[in-house]
């Protein structure tokens, strides 16, 4: 059944109509067109669909919008401000932290999401926290330095 759902979205309250089946990742990229989440393996295997809820990465393809009624859901677009691109961002940028960019939406939720919970993650833990985000393209080398320089960044911000 299709209802009236208040979600906020990158700091905006909405308030759309959405199935009660309707998908995080559909309603993003739909009527949303907030299409910089990707869909990827669409079943909770790739990572590449994680957003923030409440500040904790999610799931967007195995997440009910309507689940997320009343939250707070962060994009990859709420990232970048006035056209500059955030810490994170930057990094995977300069650091070759994205090869072919696909996975890196989800990546780079994910390590906003730890960053958020620790500001100073150590190697470990930045492998604990995209262990659920796959790249096919790389060793992971480069994404763990990217997000290692993005705490530099943000401590000397
Ligand atoms: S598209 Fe959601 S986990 Fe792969
Ligand atoms: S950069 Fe290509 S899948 Fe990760």
């Amino acid at each position: 059944m299709k209802r009236i759902r208040r979600i906020q979205v990158n700091g905006r309250w909405r308030e759309d109509a959405v199935a009660d089946n309707t998908l995080l990742i559909d309603y993003l990229r739909g009527p949303l067109q907030l299409t910089g989440t990707k869909q990827g393996c669409d079943g909770g295997e790739c990572g590449a669909c994680t957003v923030l809820v409440d500040g904790k990465p999610r799931l967007a393809c195995c997440t009910f919008a309507a689940s997320v009624e009343g939250c707070h859901v962060e994009t990859i677009e709420s990232q970048s401000q006035n056209g500059r691109l955030s810490p994170l961002q930057q990094a995977f940028h300069e650091r070759l932290g994205a090869q072919c960019g696909f996975c890196t939406p989800g990546m780079i939720m994910a390590a906003e999401g730890l960053l958020r919970r620790n500001p100073q993650p150590d190697e470990a833990a930045i492998r604990e926290a995209l262990g659920g985000n796959l790249c096919r393209c790389t060793g992971y080398v480069k994404i763990v330095e990217s997000v290692q320089a993005a705490c530099g960044a943000e401590e000397a911000a």
